[in-house]
């Protein structure tokens, strides 16, 4: 009995380090493409079209660079995005992808993590 929980634990162990290494950058970057190079810029260099009308000191950050203020790992990435700039301190300029299914920010995140 003891054996079968511990194979278990570890099968279940195993499924959820695969499925953490399973965030798709490719889907993440279909996403990315629709929205957030408008502002960050196709290869995330903070230079989208609408970055231009924002004024300087607000500019969307350049993602190839990193640097973040609040974004540090991948839960505050993915917090980030939940709740958009304005729910972690950030600008609101920043907009919440709160439509987004959590496997999409994995996907997204890992998209980003591929432009540095
Ligand atoms: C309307 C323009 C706009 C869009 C669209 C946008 N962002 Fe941003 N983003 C910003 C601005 C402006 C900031 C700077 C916020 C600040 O410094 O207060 C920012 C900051 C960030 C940061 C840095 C956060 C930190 O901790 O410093 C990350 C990461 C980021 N955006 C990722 C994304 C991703 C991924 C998307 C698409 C899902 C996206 N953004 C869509 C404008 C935008």
């Amino acid at each position: 009995m003891k054996t079968k929980i511990t194979l278990l634990a570890v099968a279940s162990a195993l499924l959820t380090t695969s499925s953490a290494f399973a965030a798709d950058a490719a889907k993440g970057g279909q996403l990315y493409a629709q929205r957030c190079a408008m502002c960050h810029g196709e290869k995330g260099a903070g230079d989208g079209p609408v970055a231009a009308t924002i004024p300087e000191g607000m500019k969307p950050r350049n993602l190839k660079e990193g640097g973040y203020k609040y974004a540090t790992d991948d839960a505050k990435f993915k917090e980030l995005l939940q709740k958009g700039g304005a729910g972690v301190g950030l600008s609101p300029l920043m907009p919440a992808q709160s439509d987004l299914k959590p496997a999409d920010l994995d996907n997204i995140i890992a998209f980003v993590k591929s432009l540095k």
